[in-house]
């Protein structure tokens, strides 16, 4: 079977991703694409590297446009989904890149967005723990995925199987990213001008006032934490595509090495797209450009009593187009790594 496929926001650069991979996609026909200042457009005047797409041309996001596919992806400004996604009945599948569906607690939603809460819908991290098992089991046959934030899923992956296993203490984490500005969207601001962002790293959103805590938060209390947590700190540097958090947290009192690193070695052992480096190495994000995997390096610094976790991610891939493809896969029966790779591009 080939499923028919709508992608709104595909000017933008996490909806240019999606249709990246979906293009080599052996199921799926890309049959519309939707924006909103540029509708009218040839795709290719927003995405000149989609070449097997040049075909297509940009059609106003409408609930009339987007109705009529079988999957039917939303890659829109937070806070913008909601208005389609109550008009989307038709579809037997939606899979959200923005927020408005992510989180669980109406008050979170209301302290870090603000505007119309809208239902929380099956989150978009297959390899996340929860409880027992996998957050893929949920995404088995469901109908509508929020696709994670990427800085979330990056931190949230790298912390969840030591809060599983009961080896870190969740109420201490600290975490700090080295961010590519990608992760803002393509739309102009002036702090990411060329000019702004070149020869400097710039810190922002520090505090607590970051959007993506409490998904991280909701994220790791579904792993098994009671009250996490999370110090977030965000730093924008020069690279176009890529995150690099280094997140620790306390040791569990008596936790030993061995326990330490078999929780993160159980964890991702059999897992394609979450890889575990051998001890003594630590990822960086050029290796996983293009990738959807987020690759992992593991710490134990006794002298300051703290595990140390160092995960690259593509934002836009893994952290955003890659888990709505796998998750999408998931939800159709497909095989869950189809038109996704673990291999980056180098150098
Ligand atoms: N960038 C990332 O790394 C990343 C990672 C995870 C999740 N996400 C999420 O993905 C979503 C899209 O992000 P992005 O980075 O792709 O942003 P972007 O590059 O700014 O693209 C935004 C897209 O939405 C369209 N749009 C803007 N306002 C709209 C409206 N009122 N109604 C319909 N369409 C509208 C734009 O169309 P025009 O160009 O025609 O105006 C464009 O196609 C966001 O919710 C973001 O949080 C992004």
């Amino acid at each position: 079977m080939t499923y028919s496929v709508a992608v709104s926001g595909a000017s933008g650069y996490a909806g240019g991703e999606i249709l990246r991979l979906l293009a080599d996609h052996p199921d799926i026909e890309i049959r519309t694409v939707t924006a909103h200042s540029n509708a009218g457009d040839p795709l290719v005047a927003h995405q000149p590297h989609l070449r097997s797409l040049r075909h297509l041309e940009l059609q106003p996001t409408t609930p009339e446009v987007l109705s009529g596919h079988d999957v039917v992806f939303l890659a829109l400004p937070h806070g913008q989904s909601g208005q389609y996604t109550d008009a989307l009945g038709d579809a037997g599948l939606v899979i959200d890149a923005g927020a408005d569906h992510r989180l669980t607690s109406r008050e979170d939603w209301d302290a870090f967005y603000g505007g119309d809460f809208h239902e929380p819908w099956t989150y978009g991290v297959p390899e996340l723990i929860v409880g027992d098992a996998k957050q893929r089991d949920a995404l088995r046959g469901a109908t509508r995925i929020a696709a994670p934030g990427c800085n979330a899923s990056t931190v949230s992956l790298s912390m969840a199987p030591g809060v599983a296993a009961g080896v870190i203490d969740a109420g201490d984490i600290v975490t700090v990213l080295a961010v590519g500005p990608s992760g803002a969207g393509k739309s102009l601001k002036s702090h990411l001008l060329g000019s702004e962002i070149l020869g400097t790293a710039n810190p922002y959103a520090v505090g607590g006032t970051h959007r993506h805590i409490p998904e991280i938060r909701q994220a790791l209390r579904a792993a098994g934490a009671a009250d996490p947590r999370i110090s977030f700190t965000p730093v924008i540097v020069p690279m176009a595509r890529g995150i690099l958090a280094t997140t620790s947290a306390p040791i569990a009192a008596g936790a030993t090495d061995a326990e330490i690193r078999g929780a993160w070695e159980a964890a991702y052992g059999e897992e394609t797209f979450v890889q575990l480096l051998p001890q003594g190495q630590m990822p960086r994000t050029a290796d996983v450009l293009g990738a959807n995997t987020a690759l992992m390096g593991l710490a134990i610094d006794r002298a300051a009593n703290r595990v140390v976790v160092v995960t690259a991610v593509d934002n836009l891939t893994k952290g955003t187009a890659g888990a709505a493809i796998q998750s999408m896969n998931l939800a159709l029966g497909l095989p869950e790594g189809r038109a996704l790779t673990v291999n980056g591009v180098a150098p």
